[in-house]
């Protein structure tokens, strides 16, 4: 059956645990200098609205250890322009790649590459959400702690598309989420109640105060205040933002905490350098683990179409 992951919650508990036994097990092989070429001659398709490091060269990287190749397409292949229909370049993308990642200014214009793909599609960001940052990032929190189910994670920030995306694997994976944001900022009535409806026993709270939502955390989360797409609301979120940097006083409520941030961070408004520099911050092994969990979710699915 062909399979999307469109958003986080398009894989089950229980497969997001088949790619992370997928993912250790390749990361073990890769860190004792085993890349072995499971999927020869197979090709991913990577079509990118908007700019990326992490994403971009990790799914790269990941498809070339795997055996395979990856192709890049930016804005001169024409996707969601006047050159061309999405569904025409969906369509003939399809029959060259053996899976599509796609980063999207909206969130429909991935799902219309999806509706018209013959292979699956992975969303690497959209407006809506980035559900392999959020698979990355429980990785992260189990290689440190040894255990997601029963923890806290605290997203002090934004309630945007990195937020939605680990407020559902939380949900999924037995973790209770608290988003601490201010008030327009917080997750909006729609997405509440979609998470009733596909999580109805989850643990996800809301708060407008970052101290109490830190208390008993496992993690604290941050992302920009800003995101690609939202520059002209720049001046009017830091002002919003400003009581909610992550920052050594803040810290000092968690001191067990580890800390993390989807990357690329802006230093001095949403954090500051001696929290993302400093002993509880583990951002770089966060990005890292990207490529490992990314190759665990294409060797899953490029699996199950052999
Ligand atoms: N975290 C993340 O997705 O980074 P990029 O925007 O660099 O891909
Ligand atoms: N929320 C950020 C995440 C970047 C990885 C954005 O969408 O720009």
């Amino acid at each position: 059956m062909l399979r999307h992951i469109i958003v986080p919650e398009d894989l089950t508990a229980h497969e997001i645990e088949a790619v992370f036994a997928i993912s250790k097990d390749l990361e073990t092989k890769y860190d004792a200098g085993l890349r072995e070429p499971l999927f020869p001659g197979r090709v991913l398709g990577l079509v990118f609205e908007k700019p990326s490091l992490r994403t971009r060269v990790s799914f790269e990287a990941a498809m070339v250890h795997l055996g395979g190749a990856a192709v890049f397409l930016g804005d001169e292949a024409g996707f969601s322009s006047s050159r061309e229909s999405i569904a025409d370049f969906g369509r003939v993308l399809s029959e060259y790649v053996d899976v599509i990642v796609c980063r999207s200014k909206a969130h429909e214009t991935i799902q219309s590459l999806a509706a018209v793909s013959s292979v699956p599609v992975i969303n690497g960001l959209s407006d809506y959400c980035h559900p392999c940052q959020a698979f990355a990032d429980l990785y992260t929190l189990r290689a440190h702690v040894g255990r997601l189910a029963g923890l806290t994670l605290t997203f002090v920030g934004d309630g945007n598309n990195v937020a939605r995306s680990l407020a559902v694997v939380c949900g999924l994976l037995g973790m209770r989420f608290v988003l601490a944001a201010p008030e327009g900022f917080q997750f909006d009535e729609a997405f509440r109640s979609h998470l009733r409806d596909i999580l109805p026993n989850a643990e996800i709270e809301e708060t407008t105060d970052p101290v109490a939502a830190v208390q008993d955390t496992s993690c604290v989360y941050t992302d920009v205040w800003t995101s690609m797409g939202q520059e002209k609301e720049r001046l009017e979120r830091q002002q919003a933002f400003r009581p909610y940097q992550v920052n050594t006083a803040l810290m000092r409520h968690c001191p067990d905490a580890l800390f993390m941030h989807c990357l690329p961070a802006r230093r001095g408004e949403e954090v500051t350098d001696d929290v993302i520099d400093g002993s509880c911050s583990v951002v770089v092994e966060e990005a890292a683990n990207r490529m490992h969990v990314q190759k665990g979710l294409l060797a899953w699915l490029l699996g199950q179409q052999s």
